[in-house]
């Protein structure tokens, strides 16, 4: 396949950064969205120049760190789909691909592709775990936990913190993301003792971060590659306002 690439090259945080074109000539039709952009980028230092900087891990589709926007779309039009798992077979030859990082005020641009989800580490930090000492595990039917529960929560675990959400918001909202990770513990015995201080905490965080409110556009069901749902947030909603008027009768 031969495609042309609109690539946003940035070279830091105060660079004001542009859109660069490239020619990506010979893809392999079976070869993923970054093994693609790994063969531009050959070429790139092959010619002199500086590779394109894009976050990547597992390439699996479990590690969150791929985050491209393709095509005005986080992870591409795929649905329920990483960046590293789109394969260049889902593109017709000749086609032009854009690619921007996601973009949020609180997810600044490290470089080109790259920005910063350190927010998100300092959510998690702010309530997003249990505090209770659990000792070792105990046999798994020793807490009867109900089919629809363990479900819900494990649905919500399956977040990867990619932060698509943020991106396909127009309010670059995290309420996906804190929803998920407040609604994980919320569905199980060991999340209770804490689940208000816990929603408070968290939602403090993400608002002090900048992450712009949920005004239910629903972009970030749309995005998330773990097709997570905007139940969670309404879960949230419950949670985070019972927090506020129990702490307003203390
Ligand atoms: S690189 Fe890990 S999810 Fe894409």
């Amino acid at each position: 396949m031969n495609l042309t690439l609109k690539v946003w090259r940035q070279n830091g945080p105060q660079d004001k950064g542009r859109i660069e074109t490239y020619p990506a000539a010979g893809i392999p039709e079976h070869c993923s969205f970054l093994e693609m952009l790994d063969i531009v980028n050959e070429k790139i230092i092959n010619d002199g120049g500086e590779p394109i900087h894009f976050d990547h891990d597992c390439r699996e589709g479990i590690c969150g760190m791929c985050s491209l926007t393709i095509n005005g779309v986080p992870h591409g039009q795929e649905r329920g789909t990483t960046t590293c798992q789109v394969h260049m077979r889902k593109f017709r030859d000749g086609d032009t691909i854009w690619i921007e990082p996601f973009r949020a005020h609180a997810f600044p641009v490290i470089r080109d592709l790259i920005v910063d989800r350190n927010a998100f580490d300092r959510i998690v930090a702010a309530g997003g775990y249990i505090d209770v000492r659990t000792g070792s595990a105990v046999d798994a039917n020793a807490i009867p936990i109900k089919k629809d529960d363990a479900e819900s929560a494990f649905d919500a675990a399956a977040c990867i913190g990619c932060g698509a959400c943020v991106a396909a918001c127009p309010n670059a909202s995290a309420m996906l993301f804190v929803s998920a990770k407040v609604s994980h513990l919320a569905h199980l015995p060991q999340g209770q003792p804490e689940r208000e201080k816990r929603a408070l905490a968290m939602v403090r965080q993400m608002d002090s971060e900048g992450f712009g409110n949920c005004t239910n556009h629903y972009e970030c069901e749309a995005a998330c590659p773990k097709e997570i749902s905007v139940d969670h947030i309404a879960l949230l909603n419950r949670d985070y306002s019972k927090a506020v008027l129990a702490e307003q009768f203390v």
